[in-house]
C-alpha cells in the first residue's frame, strides 16, 4: 500500500465504530454528512426538526447503508429543535448514554436570513442567531463537557463561505456564521488540552435544499429577500454536490483539520479576500445590484 493509500485508509477507519450525532440531517448537507458516516462504519442519530424527514433518513440509511451499501454503521433518528437547549442536552445525554459515550458532535442545522438589512426587522436578526448560533451553543453545552470526561471528541460546526468572509443581502446569515466560525476556533485552542477537538466547516455553495429557499415563512416579508441561488452562483459559483463536500469534510475531520473549506472554489475566494479584502469588497456592490431583485 502507497503512502497516499494508507491516508485514505486511515481516513475512513477514523469513524469505524464511532457514536455520532449529526443536526439538520433531514435534508442536504447534514443528510450527506450522516450516510458518509454510517457508510465508514459510525452509528448516527440523525436529529433534525423535521421528524417524518429525520425518520426517512434514519430508515433508509439502516436498510442501504451509505452509498455501496457496505455500511457496518447504524442509524436511529430524533425529533429535535436545536434552538430548544433542554432539548438538545436530552437527545445527546440519551444517545451517550446508550452508545457508551458521544465521539462526533456535527452542529450543522441552519437557516438562511437576508434580504437588504433596511428592510429586515430585529426578528429577523433574532431568527438567524436562534437558530444559527444558539443552537451551536446548546450542541456545545450538552456535548463538551462529555467529551473532556472522556478526554477525547470531536465536535464539527456547520459555518459557512459566508462566515469567513460578507456576503451582502445575506448580512444576518453571514453575521450567524461569522460567529460560529469564532466560537469554533476560540473553543479549539481551549479544549486541546482536554484531547477534544474542534473544527469549523465552511462550505462554499453546495446544492442543497436550502439554495431555493427564502426568509422564514413566519417572519415579516422583506421585499429585498434574494434568489440565494442567483446570487451565491454568481458572487462564488456553480454548487457542489453535498455527497462529494460530505466526503471532503470527514477526510479533513479524520486529519483534525481546524477550518474546512471546500470545494476548491471556495477556498479562492477566500483566498483572494485574505489577499485583498479591498479588492473584493469594491467589486461586489455592481454585481450584487444586478442580482438585487
Ligand atoms: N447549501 C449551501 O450552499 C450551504 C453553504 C454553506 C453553509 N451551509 C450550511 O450548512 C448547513 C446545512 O444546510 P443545508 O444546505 O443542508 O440546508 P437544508 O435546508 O437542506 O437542511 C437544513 C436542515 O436543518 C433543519 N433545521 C432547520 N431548523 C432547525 C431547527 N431549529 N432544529 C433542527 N433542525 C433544523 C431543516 O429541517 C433541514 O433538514 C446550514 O448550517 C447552512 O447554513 C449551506
Amino acid at each position: 500500500m502507497g503512502r497516499s493509500s494508507d491516508k485514505a485508509a486511515m481516513q475512513r477507519a477514523h469513524f469505524d465504530g464511532a457514536a455520532a450525532i449529526v443536526t439538520g440531517a433531514a435534508s442536504g448537507i447534514g443528510k450527506a454528512l450522516a450516510t458518509e458516516l454510517v457508510r465508514r462504519g459510525a452509528t448516527v442519530l440523525v436529529a433534525d426538526i423535521d421528524s417524518e424527514g429525520a425518520q426517512a433518513v434514519a430508515a433508509d440509511l439502516r436498510r442501504h447503508g451509505g452509498s455501496g451499501g457496505q455500511s457496518q454503521g447504524g442509524a436511529l433518528a430524533a425529533t429535535l429543535d436545536v434552538t430548544d437547549a433542554d432539548a438538545v442536552a436530552e437527545s445527546v445525554g440519551i444517545f451517550a448514554t446508550e452508545h457508551g459515550g458521544l465521539d462526533f458532535m456535527f452542529n450543522n442545522a441552519g437557516i438562511p436570513v437576508g434580504g437588504e438589512v433596511s428592510d429586515l426587522s430585529v426578528a429577523h436578526w433574532q431568527r438567524a442567531l436562534d437558530v444559527n448560533v444558539m443552537s451551536v451553543v446548546h450542541g456545545v453545552a450538552a456535548a463538551y463537557p462529555r467529551m473532556i470526561e472522556r478526554g477525547r471528541g470531536h465536535i464539527v460546526n456547520t459555518a459557512s463561505l459566508a462566515g469567513l468572509v460578507p456576503s451582502p443581502l445575506l448580512v444576518p446569515y453571514s453575521t450567524t456564521k461569522h460567529a460560529v466560525v469564532g466560537l469554533s476556533v476560540g473553543l479549539r485552542m481551549e479544549a486541546a488540552k482536554h484531547g477534544v477537538r474542534v473544527s469549523v466547516v465552511c462550505p462554499g455553495v453546495i446544492e442543497t435544499p436550502l439554495l431555493d429557499k427564502g426568509n422564514p415563512a413566519d417572519l415579516p416579508p422583506a421585499t429585498s429577500t434574494p434568489d440565494i441561488r442567483a446570487l451565491l452562483t454568481e458572487l462564488i459559483g456553480k454548487p457542489y454536490p453535498a455527497a462529494s463536500l460530505a466526503r471532503d469534510v470527514l477526510d479533513n475531520v479524520a486529519l483534525n483539520r481546524p477550518i474546512i473549506v471546500a470545494p476548491r472554489r471556495a477556498k479562492a475566494v477566500w483566498a483572494a479576500y485574505r489577499f485583498s479584502p479591498r479588492l473584493l469588497v469594491d467589486r461586489s456592490p455592481k454585481r450584487v445590484r444586478s442580482i438585487s431583485r
